[in-house]
């Protein structure tokens, strides 16, 4: 397992984390009290890794688990050192626990346009295009386009095989 648990004690590294500007570029930068109220509020379960030395190499968050939908939305995914094949294996885990443990019948997440690393990884591991939602996110002033993606848990079963 590379993740864990987050605890409230995690937060100020990860909202360091989602302001880098790798990750700033991709994702939103929400205040060390909106991420307090979602990890505690009985939606959302936030995940970390560390490495040995106890440094914060990531972090995720899936959220509507208090739905009765069973639809369930990656929130946020960011990794401190992109491309070392870290961000496939939280997804494996990611992906386990949202279909095993947590009987989830769809996974879905939006996605930058142009963010064709995290887009190449969802497509591989089974993820749906579904649409785009035209202009939904600004970044520094301007409009982008994110893409809906969503997996479902029959596709997530067939894929796995
Ligand atoms: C998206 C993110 C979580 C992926 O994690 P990662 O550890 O960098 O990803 P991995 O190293 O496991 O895999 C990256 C894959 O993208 C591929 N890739 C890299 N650049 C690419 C590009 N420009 N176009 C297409 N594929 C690309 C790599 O080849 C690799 O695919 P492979 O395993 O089939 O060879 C991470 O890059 C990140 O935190 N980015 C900033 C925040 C972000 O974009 N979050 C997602 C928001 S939806």
């Amino acid at each position: 397992m590379v993740l864990r648990p987050a605890t409230p004690a995690d937060i100020p590294r990860l909202v360091a984390l989602e302001r880098t500007p790798t990750a700033r570029h991709f994702v939103g930068q929400w205040s060390e009290e909106r991420h307090f109220e979602t990890m505690t509020g009985g939606d959302a379960r936030y995940f970390v890794s560390e490495n040995d030395a106890g440094e914060l190499q990531a972090y995720a968050i899936l959220r509507g688990l208090a739905e009765a939908t069973r639809s369930l939305e990656l929130k946020r995914i960011v990794v401190a050192r992109t491309e070392q094949g870290l961000g496939r294996k939280m997804l494996h885990e990611i992906l386990e626990i949202a279909f095993s443990e947590l009987h989830a019948h769809r996974l879905f997440l939006d996605v930058f346009e142009d963010n064709e690393r995290a887009r190449h990884l969802y497509e591989s591991l089974g993820f749906v295009y579904e649409g785009t939602l035209r202009e939904a996110a600004q970044r520094d002033g301007h409009f982008c386009n994110l893409r809906l993606m969503s997996l479902l848990d029959r596709e997530y079963a067939q894929h796995k095989k």
